[in-house]
């Protein structure tokens, strides 16, 4: 059976973390590609991943380069190219530079591996998404965003942090967009089929919500030098296995909604079907009423950022 390319972009803590994580797993064969400046860091990390193979058992061709011409023919392209944020920045200070760097890598992509599925995890990621679908044009079910997998990830962590249990019985889904508009439903999270909110009193629940849409600015405050990779990378990961594996997770993701939602044509974190060729379905939950203000307020966010950032692009 022929093995599946997976290209990512950006060589950076979470491209290289991403393909460390695909290459344990035994993804596929993977690209690590980075801009011509960094020289041949993404071929040195690409060979320190591909000599860990003999220890952890992994087969892997692990290739690093700074030309889109090896990432030809790829089933999977992830985006990390960009820069993260500092101490104080928010996702939305990347915008300007990130637009132009994703603008010019999705043309890029389209060229070389017009069948593509991409996955978009530069921020702020609904609008780069956005750029993303844009520029290469692919059809909306190709292009996706990661988001909503490392927020609920962050919110079953710290669900099982609290109660003592294991994170293997920890359910959570979230809507909205990547950031601090995000909205955790609670009528979807559960232990082992238990609501959350039959487990832990309303006002520490609201505090655990307040910290996971902090969750990467935390991070970022400890680190004090750029962005957590280990989670986000993870996520990424876990998204390209659903893809190449087809294995259809309903997972929540930047997803291109249209009359879903009643978003009308913007990137925003919703429930999917992630299988072979992308999205294989986007979910339409009933959410409440008070669920459905928060989502609306974060679409609202995201549509604001998208026009500021066609405003910078011109
Ligand atoms: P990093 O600085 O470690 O790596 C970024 C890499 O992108 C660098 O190696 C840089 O040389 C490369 N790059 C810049 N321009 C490029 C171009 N035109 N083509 C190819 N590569 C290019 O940053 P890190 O920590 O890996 O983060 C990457 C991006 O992912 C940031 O925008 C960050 O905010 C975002 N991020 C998103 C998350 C999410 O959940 N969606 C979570 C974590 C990070
Ligand atoms: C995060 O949530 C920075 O988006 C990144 O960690």
């Amino acid at each position: 059976m022929r093995r599946s390319k997976i290209s990512i972009i950006g060589a950076g803590n979470v491209g290289a973390t991403t393909a460390h994580w695909c290459a344990a797993s035994e993804l596929g064969d993977i690209v690590l590609l980075d801009i011509p400046q960094t020289g041949d860091m993404p071929k040195g990390k690409a060979l320190d991943l591909l000599e860990a193979g003999p220890i952890m058992k992994y087969d892997a061709s692990i290739l690093g380069t700074n030309s889109y011409a090896d990432t030809e023919g790829s089933d999977v392209v992830v985006i990390t190219a960009g820069i993260p944020r500092k101490p104080g920045m928010s996702r939305d200070d990347l915008l300007s530079t990130n637009a132009k760097i994703i603008s010019s890598v999705a043309a890029e992509v389209a060229k070389t591996s017009p069948d593509a599925v991409v996955i978009v995890v530069s921020n702020p990621l609904d609008a780069m998404a956005q750029r993303a679908l844009e520029i290469t044009g692919f059809p909306r079910e190709r292009v996706v965003g990661q988001a909503g997998v490392l927020d609920t990830a962050r919110f079953s962590a710290f669900i099982a942090m609290e109660l003592g249990v294991s994170i293997e019985d920890v359910s959570t889904m979230l809507l909205g967009g990547h950031g601090d508009t995000m909205v955790p439903l609670m009528s979807c999270s559960s232990v082992s089929g238990i609501p959350i909110s039959q487990l832990i009193p309303e006002k520490r629940l609201a505090e655990l919500v307040q910290r996971t849409r902090d969750g990467g600015a935390e991070i970022v405050s400890l680190l004090k030098t750029g962005s957590a990779w280990f989670a986000p990378s993870a996520a990424t990961a876990a998204m390209v296995e659903a893809i190449v594996r087809d294995k259809r997770r309903l997972i929540p993701c930047a997803a291109y909604c249209e009359k879903e939602y009643g978003v009308g044509g913007y990137f925003v974190g919703v429930p999917v079907v992630l299988g072979d060729g992308g999205i294989r379905k986007i979910v339409e939950l009933n959410i409440s009423s008070e669920e459905k203000q928060m989502f609306e307020a974060s679409v609202a966010a995201v549509k604001k950022l998208v026009a500021k950032m066609h405003e910078l692009l011109g």
